[in-house]
């Protein structure tokens, strides 16, 4: 096909003119096989509207022309122009095009024609696929492979999974596999759904689904009165995790340790047996931190054991230079010498200190005195456990403690 090229990276849209010969070598293991594929060929052909016509008794110029070789024995041209050219030409490919986005996956290679079949579902205008084969043709094995090639392209995945297929792969990609049904796990229907795409009216959404679901549970619409009782309800429940109508509260982190309300619901407790579990009392936030630390991966982990508090700890902050970092306060924090207790076992003295310092009362507060008539903050501390025959710096920052 001289020209062709020249053709093609001409100006556009000028038509040439070409002197064509189409060759097709067709092979078989039996003449009577070759017929067949010569008959298939023909009408495949034909369906193109091209009309084929075998090399009778010229099989091997024909077979020579159809080497990669250049030489044309036959001779059979025909004139085109480039559109009658382009139009005639035979091989169409049944390959998908190639996406490129960053989302497309490789699904594998087209088996007629080895093409690679890559495809870009998040380019569509529905995400939504279905898979469809016979059993045990490869349906779930496809689905998994498409899951992990979208994971790697950072695509999140939930996946609904009742026959607990998935669970192998979900450990190693390191995905959480919820077990609904077993005990301490729950789906809360009052979580709020606070991705990227959180609508506006999220809470008065999730009202209005609470009322459906109630309603579903109880195999009954809700009349006016309980209707208006569970509005009052939800409010209130929604109004001690901290949450209101107020789009600012729906994720808000309160107390000393920034609880998540969602957090709360599941590690709240009463660090102080004052009877309430509120995310603003330190020894409450204290101790929900701790079971959380404890109990988010799924079993209780050993704090005395090192290894069990490492991985705890990398759970809640993904980060080696962070468990690093706590592991090292915490062993300074236990390298600190203990201070005796007021009337703990140690002896007396806790008590000794407090009533040196009680015959201090009355001198003067000077910055930088370091007693015996005057004192600072620091020094009358300083003074105070020197009494009940504890050295302890003078500084805060010194002595280590928090
Ligand atoms: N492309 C593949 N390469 C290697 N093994 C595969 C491939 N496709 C499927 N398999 C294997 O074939 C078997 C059946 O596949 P799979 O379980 O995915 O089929 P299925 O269509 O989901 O079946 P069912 O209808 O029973 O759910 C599995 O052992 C799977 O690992
Ligand atoms: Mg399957």
């Amino acid at each position: 096909m001289p020209n062709l090229s020249q053709g093609a990276n001409g100006p556009q849209r000028e038509g040439k003119l070409f002197r064509v010969g189409v060759y097709i070598t067709v092979h078989a293991a039996t003449e009577q096989r070759l017929d067949d594929e010569v008959a298939h060929v023909q009408s495949l052909l034909a369906s193109l509207l091209l009309d084929a016509r075998p090399a009778t008794f010229r099989q091997l110029q024909g077979w020579i022309s159809a080497l990669p070789l250049g030489v044309d024995l036959l001779d059979q041209r025909r004139s085109m122009d480039t559109a009658a050219l382009s139009a005639s030409f035979p091989f169409a490919s049944p390959d998908l095009a190639v996406e490129a986005s960053p989302t497309a996956v490789l699904y594998g290679l087209n088996a007629a024609s080895s093409g690679v079949v890559v495809w870009d579902r998040w380019a569509l205008d529905s995400y939504n696929s279905v898979v469809l084969a016979r059993s045990g043709a490869g349906k779930s094995y496809f689905c998994k492979l498409d899951l992990l090639r979208n994971l790697y392209a950072g695509v999140s995945a939930a996946v609904v999974d009742p026959e607990d297929e998935y669970s192998r792969l979900a450990e190693a990609v390191g995905g959480t596999v919820i077990r609904l049904g077993a005990p301490g796990v729950h789906l809360n229907p009052l979580d709020l759904a606070l991705d990227e795409t959180a609508k506006r009216d999220a809470l008065t959404r999730r009202a209005l689904f609470l009322h459906t679901l109630l309603a579903v549970m109880l195999g009954r619409p809700l009349e006016p009165r309980r209707r208006a009782a569970l509005d009052r309800a939800l409010v209130a429940a929604y109004a001690k995790a901290g949450i209101s109508t107020d789009r600012r509260t729906w994720n808000r982190a309160v107390g000393p340790n920034q609880h998540l309300p969602s957090d709360w619901s599941t590690y709240g407790a009463d660090g102080n047996s004052d009877g309430t579990a509120n995310p603003h009392n330190v020894y409450d936030s204290a101790l929900a931190s701790a079971r959380e630390l404890c109990m988010s991966g799924g079993e209780s982990a050993d704090f005395n054991d090192r290894d069990q508090l490492s991985r705890a700890l990398f759970r809640y902050n993904n980060a080696d230079w962070y468990v690093d970092q706590v592991l090292t306060e915490i062993d300074r924090f236990d390298a600190v010498p203990g201070i005796p207790a007021a009337d703990g076992p140690t002896g007396q003295g806790g008590r000794t200190a407090v009533e040196w310092v009680l015959q201090q009362l009355g001198k003067p507060y000077v910055y930088g005195a370091n007693g015996p008539d005057a004192f600072d903050c620091s020094s009358l501390v300083q003074g105070a456990w020197a009494a009940a025959g504890v050295d302890i710096p003078r500084v805060t920052k010194k002595r280590g403690s928090c």
